[in-house]
């Protein structure tokens, strides 16, 4: 499997011209970047508008993802997106367990529900699991990462488990400016690499274009998940050049 670089836009830009604006530019700074994928997680209103133009001009390198979504197919859940529509959109991926949904209520049980709603629509689902600052000074990084991985991925078949992405995503480290160093990011890519082989594994955390190249080289991800440096363009491309070298 290629190595990732998932853009993860958040709840940005505001307007839908800034979004197209964004777009085109990554897309056509990424044109000849073959040897990865490059995934575009906007917002689930720009994803028809922006799917339609990749689609148009063929996708020219880029995927798509959306950042979150519902666990059934159809009906009375309003408000709700279900992984089939983000397929019929052509999306092929979905961020689950993101931090920042956790916070907002976000259980282990609904992301369980979600990632095997995900795998059976055909798309990969992105596992974000990562710790607190307050249990990582405990010392409690890797239980935390146990049990997040256990109730997240109950009852999960060995055949589902060949879709699956994750992402080691330090909660301290998101938004905050403050990244884990590759050396200690690099245990738990360790960890979780010997607990399941051929997954793939990334980071993410204020990734910026001069942490990024320690993650690949030094710590071994395969791949990168950027919030906020997803947003300029040049930062992002310097980014997605660095992982495209290895
Ligand atoms: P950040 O966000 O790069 O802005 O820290 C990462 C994420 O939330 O996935």
């Amino acid at each position: 499997m290629k190595n990732l670089v998932i853009a993860n836009w958040k709840m940005n830009p505001q307007t839908l011209k800034e979004a197209k604006q964004l777009f085109s530019s990554v897309k056509k700074r990424i044109k000849n970047i073959k040897d990865i994928e490059v995934v575009i997680c906007p917002p689930f209103v720009y994803l028809p508008i922006l799917g339609a133009s990749a689609f148009a001009k063929g996708y020219g390198g880029l995927a798509f993802g959306s950042q979150d979504c519902f666990w059934e197919e159809k009906g009375a859940f309003t408000g709700e997106i279900s992984p089939k529509m983000l397929k019929n959109l052509g999306c092929q991926y979905v961020i689950i367990g993101h931090s920042e949904r956790r916070k907002l209520g976000e259980t282990d049980e609904t992301i369980n529900k979600k990632i095997k709603a995900v795998i059976t629509a055909k798309l990969k689902p992105i596992l974000c699991i990562g710790e607190t600052e307050k249990e990582r000074k405990a010392g409690k990084t890797f239980k935390v990462l146990k049990t997040q991985i256990k109730k997240n991925l109950n009852n999960l078949t060995i055949k589902q488990f060949n879709n699956l992405i994750l992402a080691y995503e330090p909660v301290w480290a998101i938004g905050t400016g403050n990244p884990c160093s590759s050396k200690e990011a690099k245990k738990v890519f360790l960890f979780l690499q010997k607990l399941f082989g051929k997954v793939p594994v990334l980071y993410g955390g204020s990734v910026n274009s001069e942490n990024a190249r320690d993650y690949i080289e030094k710590a071994k991800f395969q791949g990168l998940l950027v919030g906020g440096a997803s947003l300029n363009t040049k930062e992002f491309i310097e980014i997605v050049r660095i992982v495209s070298k290895h």
